[in-house]
């Protein structure tokens, strides 16, 4: 993977939540799904959001991205709240959602035709992004050519086309094996520190949590809090034979201090 030709033209955006609150109204009722969570990143930092299944994760990425309102509180990007089709934001979620009649190359530049940018610009950022993730030989592939890993792979290079200030990922590699999801977590993870976005990625492992992130936040769930920040301070760049290390295991300990009181059969330990 080469950075040489994507350098950033933003930087990260700092993310602010403020005693956010959500409720969801249901067939079968009201449904609290997030109670005051609180919570400031800086610009560039990467925060994992680890916590039982339905704590409301995705909603707070959503929240983040403006794809669904909040009834109390307050969420800032940089100064601005959040709202629907923002740019400057890349989403990126467990399944890679790729459009199958067009090609790889297609893809990575939806955005810019949906931003009606296309022309040289364009295609040449798309060509950039394209060998960052290690793709440029796939550019003419069709979308069911690709492996799970490729496909994860044109997804983060297609959340990445507008250069976004905020990436959120939504377990973005948990449907890949162990060998290439942790080789896609160093290689996002360095990615991230050269782009220096502000990142939140939610994931059930909390080795890969520990792998990628400069801190991490655990949540418990009926409705979903914050009940661990934990600081990630294993240098950077990260290696994949850090994990065999003695302080990975240590922060690891904590993440699972820090859950042992919501259903931990639940995470990858
Ligand atoms: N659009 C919706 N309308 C009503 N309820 C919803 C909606 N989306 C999510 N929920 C409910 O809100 C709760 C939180 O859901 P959410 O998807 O945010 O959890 P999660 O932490 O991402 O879970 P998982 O780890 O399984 O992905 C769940 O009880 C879910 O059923
Ligand atoms: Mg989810």
């Amino acid at each position: 993977m080469t950075l040489t030709d994507t350098r950033p033209t933003v930087l990260g955006e700092p993310i602010s939540l403020t005693s956010v609150s959500k409720t969801y109204q249901t067939a079968s009722g009201t449904l609290p799904v997030l109670r005051e969570i609180t919570l400031e990143i800086p610009a560039g930092q990467f925060v994992a959001l680890v916590g039982p299944s339905g704590c409301g994760k995705s909603t707070l990425l959503k929240i983040i991205a403006g794809l669904v309102g909040y009834e109390d509180g307050a969420v800032r990007i940089g100064d601005q709240a959040p709202r629907e089709g923002r740019r400057d934001i890349g989403f990126m979620l467990q399944q890679s959602v790729l459009m199958p009649w067009l090609d790889v190359a297609g893809n990575v530049g939806l955005p810019f035709a949906i931003a009606r940018r296309t022309g040289q610009q364009a295609s040449s950022r798309v060509h950039s992004l394209l060998e960052m993730v290690g793709l440029d030989h796939a550019s003419a592939m069709h979308t069911w050519e690709l492996s799970g890993g490729m496909q994860q792979r044109v997804a983060l290079a297609r959340a990445l086309a507008l250069d976004p200030g905020v990436m959120l990922m939504d377990e973005p590699f948990s449907a890949l094996d162990e060998f290439k999801r942790e080789h896609l977590n160093i290689e996002v993870a360095q990615m991230a520190d050269q782009l220096g976005k502000t990142t939140i990625l939610v994931t059930h492992s909390i080795s890969e949590a520990v792998l990628m992130a400069d801190r991490i936040i655990t949540l418990g769930a009926n409705p979903g809090h914050v009940v661990g920040d934990i600081t990630v301070d294993l240098e950077r760049p990260r290696r994949a034979d850090m994990v065999s290390t003695a302080r990975f295991q240590e922060i690891s300990n904590q993440v699972r201090e820090a859950l042992a009181l919501e259903k931990t059969e639940e995470y990858n330990l």
